[in-house]
């Protein structure tokens, strides 16, 4: 579905991205992992198309999107939730919702989608003429999932959903996300922590310095401390 192929971007002479290779299957979760500065959001930013690779080719749905604007790569089905949400703190729930699905032309089949988010989202439903800006930091994720949601995308890419959350918290928005997938969702998912997520990727990614440094399957990554060493950037300890 998503095919990001030996990507180099990055900021004037900075270089964040240093020849990266990631592959979305349809129905997948991807998470890509990694420290502070390590690239993952400017990987997000290059695939949704806000800044342009200097080399190296993405292809979403069979054709490349490299050059293609935001707007066109966001009608094409792929959704980003940035980093810090950037839900619109001064509308309502319910605005905000509608924001989602103003790339829709279909008016009932939005409204059918606005009751199964709210289904998945209960607290939305009750809160939703309530003021976004005033939700918790758990809320107003769900909030920025749901109104992704509307986009109605085919792969939906997320900027560090648990950052600032409880653990709880961030333990219902798994449980949404892994619903959500299971109906069909497919999530790229960027973190900074690993816990969390060897029960539900497909595939892991841990991206240090602009490149990938370990590709996995929960299954195949036998050892966890190959992924903190992969992380940390240490050599592994034998047992
Ligand atoms: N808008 C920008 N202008 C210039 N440099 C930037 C910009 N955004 C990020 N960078 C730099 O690009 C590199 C990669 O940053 P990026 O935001 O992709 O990292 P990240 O993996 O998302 O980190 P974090 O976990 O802290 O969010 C860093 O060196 C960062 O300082
Ligand atoms: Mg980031």
């Amino acid at each position: 579905m998503l095919e990001v192929q030996q990507i180099v971007a990055g900021y004037g002479r900075l270089t964040a991205l240093k020849g990266i290779d990631i592959t979305v299957r349809k129905g997948e979760i991807v998470f890509v992992v990694g420290p502070n500065g390590a690239g993952k959001s400017t990987l997000l930013k290059a695939v949704s198309g806000l800044i342009s690779p200097t080399s190296g080719d993405i292809s979403f749905l069979g054709k490349s999107v490299v050059g293609n604007s935001p707007e066109h790569i966001c009608r094409s089905g792929l959704a980003l939730i940035p980093e810090g949400r950037h839900i619109f703190k001064t509308l309502t729930v319910q605005e905000n919702l509608l924001v989602g699905s103003l790339v829709r032309r279909n008016s009932s089949e939005v409204r059918a989608d606005m009751e199964l988010v709210l289904d998945t989202f209960p607290i939305l439903r009750d809160r939703l003429n309530g003021i976004a800006g005033h939700l918790s930091g758990g809320e107003q994720q769900q909030l920025a999932i749901a109104r992704a949601i509307l986009q109605r995308p085919s792969l939906l890419m997320i900027d560090e959903p648990s950052l600032g959350l409880a653990p709880l918290v961030i333990d219902q928005v798994y449980e949404s996300l892994r619903h959500l997938n299971k109906n069909g969702l497919t999530l790229l998912i960027v973190e900074q922590s690993t816990r969390r997520m060897m029960e539900l990727a497909n595939r892991i990614y841990v991206v240090r310095n602009g490149n990938v440094v370990l590709e996995a399957t929960p299954d195949n990554l036998l050892d966890e401390r190959d992924l903190d060493a992969a992380y940390f950037g240490f050599a592994s300890q034998p047992a």
